[in-house]
């Protein structure tokens, strides 16, 4: 069905003068995208000229090294085991990204690591789950995110591998938001004659995705207390790591961060810190140099802790925090699009800004976080990349010396 876009819309257009979506101001457009329009936040459109995110002042902050973790091991534990038996913790995969750097065009999941077996990246997260389900003799909750552009591929996957062998009961699947993109001037980007050119709106949402999906309900029910929110791409991902249960659960804290030592001093992952007084993640790029080099009197690095995408929050305060505004990061993407003739255009090179909310600044949000070290070669191998750094390649060899056949 075609309708007209309200007025709104037709106001925002022309005054921003919409390079690509002229028709919407005298044509009916499909249903579909004048919901798109009349749903999209327009003060979007007035960000890309100032794209940087006001941080307030940094300074170093420490994590919970190994030797304190070995040392405590067992009583950390068994806290975790036991919040664990008692159904306190849950675990959110977020698998909305989109993958572009790795070039798979299915959900990133679904990517087979293996070399003379099937072994797929969520199958190993499974397995890697698994090994705490089995030894707590209950399942953990596992809720997985989505994106509308792998949601069905995604659930078929899981239904057509039996979960994995994981009790199906327990596992929920949310879709996220979705945001249009934009061009470097502030074209609004059309994918196809029905809809915008539409993306993931970034990790930092998936809170409320899941509240708006109903979930927050699933969660209480079933005494849900402590969410584990781990990435895709981490093949040794540890989830519902009983140490790290026990060791945020015993600190106090509201919540926690798996981190690794930097490989070295201006490796592109994001570290711990201190921003104005309160635990929080600089990003590799806001790091100065003199900043990413300078060291502790010990010779280690003072921002050397880099975080993995593994965090435990509490629930109750993430519902406390549940209102508050994230930071909005605008980054560039080769986007696909129509062209004003209606051509499709392929970019070879960034053309579009995205804007995503991000995880990470949820941790300055909790304004607590106990940040602790886990072993780099044993948690640590994320596939970001078909080859080189991050990439297939080195997750197989880590797999490997992890003694996981291939
Ligand atoms: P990345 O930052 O690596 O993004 O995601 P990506 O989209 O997967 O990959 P590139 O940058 O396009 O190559 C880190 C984690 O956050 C999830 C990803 O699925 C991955 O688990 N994520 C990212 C979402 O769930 N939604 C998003 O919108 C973005």
């Amino acid at each position: 069905m075609n309708r007209l876009v309200n007025e709104f819309v037709k106001e925002k257009v022309a005054s921003t003068n919409q390079k690509y979506l002229q028709n919407v101001l005298t044509q009916e457009v499909p249903e579909r995208l004048a919901n798109q329009l009349e749903q999209m936040n327009w003060s979007y459109l007035d960000m890309i000229h100032h794209k940087e995110n006001q941080r307030g002042t940094f300074s170093p902050l420490g994590a919970m090294e190994l030797a304190e973790v070995e040392a405590n091991h067992d009583r950390f534990y068994a806290v975790g085991l036991e919040a664990i038996r008692q159904c306190k913790v849950g675990a959110i995969l977020l698998a909305g990204g989109q993958g572009t750097r790795l070039g798979f065009d299915k959900a990133k999941g679904m990517y087979n690591v293996g070399i003379t077996r099937e072994l797929y990246i969520f199958e190993q997260l499974i397995a890697n789950l698994k090994k705490v389900t089995d030894a707590a003799g209950v399942p953990v909750p596992l809720y997985i995110m989505t994106s509308d552009k792998n949601d069905a591929d995604t659930r078929a996957f899981f239904e057509a591998h039996d979960y994995f062998g994981y009790d199906s009961d327990f596992v929920k699947f949310f879709v996220q938001e979705m945001v249009p993109a934009v061009d470097f001037e502030g074209n609004v980007l059309v994918e196809s004659e029905d809809s915008l050119a539409m993306s993931p709106n970034g990790n930092g949402g998936w809170f409320s995705s899941l509240m708006r999906a109903g979930l927050d309900a699933d969660l209480k029910e079933k005494g849900v207390e402590w969410l584990n929110v781990f990435a895709v791409d981490n093949v040794l991902q540890q989830i519902a790591d009983p140490v790290f249960v026990g060791a945020v659960i015993e600190s106090g804290r509201v919540s926690g961060a798996k981190c690794v030592q930097k490989a070295d001093p201006h490796e592109k992952v994001g570290a711990i810190c201190l921003e104005d007084g309160k635990p929080s993640i600089v990003e590799y790029y806001e790091l100065t140099d003199e900043m990413a080099e300078a060291k502790n009197p010990n010779g280690s690095l003072q921002y050397g802790f880099g975080v993995i995408l593994n965090y435990l929050f509490r629930l109750d305060k993430l519902f406390a925090i549940s209102d508050r505004q994230m930071p909005l990061h605008i980054v560039e993407k080769k986007v696909p699009y129509l062209d004003e003739n209606g051509n499709s255009v392929k970019p070879e090179t960034p053309n579009a800004y995205k804007f995503e909310t991000l995880i990470l600044d949820m941790v300055y949000l909790m304004d607590d976080c106990l940040p602790i070290e886990v072993e780099r070669s044993k948690e640590f191998a994320p596939i970001k990349n078909a080859t080189g750094v991050d990439s297939v390649e080195s997750a197989r060899a880590l797999l490997q010396q992890n003694g996981i056949i291939l």
